[in-house]
C-alpha cells in the first residue's frame, strides 16, 4: 500500500518525540498507537499530526499530555486474579527456597501490580527476603505508583480481585481511608523501588528471580518483543521465572526456546537451566 501523507506525518511526529524527549515510540504496533495519537490530536485542538508535531516541539508543556496517550495506563490491583492465584500457589513454593529475592515489575504504570505482589509475599510470608522493582516510561504513573493511594471507588474490585487471587486477608489491612482515597500502608513499599527504565531503549535492569511483566508487551511489534524478552532472560538468574499474564506469550518470539512452559494458562515460563 502507497503511504498516504498521515503515514509520513505519523513517523515524523515519532522521530520528533525521540529527538527531543529521548522517548522511542517507533517499535510500538502502528494501528494502536495511531488511534491514540488521533485522540491526542483531536484533545490538543490540532488539526494534522504535522500540526500536532509542531506543538510539541515547540511546548514542552504539552509532552506529558502527548505521553498519556503514548502510553496506556490501565491497571488493577491483583489485575486478573488467577496470575495472581497462579504466582501463590505455583511460583511462590520455589521463590520461598532462595535466601534472597528480586522481583523485577516492568511496565509497573501506577503501581497496582507492585502493591498486589507486596501484599501477597507478606501473605505468604516471603516479604523479608524480597525486593520488588517497579519500573515504568511514564513520569506520572511512577509519581502515582510512589504514593500508592487509590479512588476509594475501586476498592471494591481490588478487594474482589484480592480474594479471588487467595487473598489470606482483608484488603482493608492493607490501606486506609483517608483524603477521599485510599491509602495503602507506607510498609508495604519498604522493600519496593520505582524507577523509570524503557524497555525499548535500556539496557539490562538487574539480576532478579522473578520478573512480572503483564499488558505491556500488546503495544510492541515483533522487533521491540524480542528486545523486551531478551532483557528479561538476560536479567533473570538461572532458572528464573517470567510471568507474562494470559494474553500474552512468548511464542513467535526469538527466545521461546530459552524457556519452559511452567504454568500454560498465566503464562507464566522458566529460564532454562542450559541457556
Ligand atoms: C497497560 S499498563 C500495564 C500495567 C500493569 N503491568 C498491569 O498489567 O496492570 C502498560 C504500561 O507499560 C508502560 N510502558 C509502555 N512502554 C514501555 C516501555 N518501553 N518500557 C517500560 N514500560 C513501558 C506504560 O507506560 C504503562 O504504564
Amino acid at each position: 500500500m502507497p503511504e498516504t501523507v498521515e503515514d509520513i506525518e505519523f513517523r515524523l511526529l515519532l522521530e520528533a518525540v525521540l529527538r527531543k524527549y529521548h522517548y522511542d515510540f517507533r517499535g510500538y504496533s502502528i494501528a494502536s498507537l495511531r488511534r491514540r495519537l488521533r485522540q491526542a490530536r483531536e484533545r490538543l485542538g490540532c488539526r494534522t499530526f504535522s500540526q500536532l508535531q509542531d506543538c510539541v516541539l515547540h511546548d514542552s508543556s504539552v509532552f506529558p499530555t502527548l505521553l498519556s496517550y503514548l502510553t496506556v495506563q490501565v491497571s488493577e490491583l491483583f489485575r486478573d486474579p488467577a496470575y495472581f492465584r497462579a504466582v501463590r500457589e505455583q511460583v511462590v513454593p520455589y521463590l520461598r527456597t532462595y535466601p534472597s529475592l528480586k522481583v523485577w515489575v516492568a511496565g509497573c504504570s501506577t503501581g497496582e501490580e507492585v502493591y498486589s505482589l507486596a501484599i501477597l509475599f507478606r501473605e505468604e510470608g516471603v516479604e523479608d527476603r524480597t525486593m520488588i522493582y517497579g519500573t515504568d516510561i511514564n513520569p506520572e504513573a511512577l509519581r502515582k505508583a510512589e504514593a500508592g493511594v487509590y479512588d476509594l471507588d475501586r476498592i471494591p474490585l481490588f478487594t474482589e480481585n484480592h480474594r479471588k487471587s487467595g487473598g489470606k486477608s482483608s484488603l482493608s489491612d492493607y490501606y486506609t481511608a483517608a483524603y477521599g482515597g485510599a491509602v495503602f500502608d507506607k510498609s508495604l513499599r519498604r522493600r519496593a523501588v520505582f524507577s523509570d527504565h524503557s524497555l525499548a531503549a535500556d539496557e539490562v535492569f538487574a539480576e532478579v528471580q522473578f520478573v512480572s511483566c503483564r499488558n505491556v508487551l500488546i503495544y510492541f511489534d515483533r522487533e521491540l518483543q524480542n528486545r523486551a524478552i531478551g532483557l528479561f532472560h538476560d536479567s533473570l538468574s538461572h532458572k528464573g521465572f517470567l510471568g507474562l499474564g494470559a494474553r500474552e506469550s512468548l511464542r513467535f518470539t526469538e527466545h521461546a526456546e530459552s524457556f519452559e512452559e511452567f504454568d500454560r494458562e498465566e503464562r507464566i515460563y522458566r529460564k532454562r537451566g542450559d541457556r
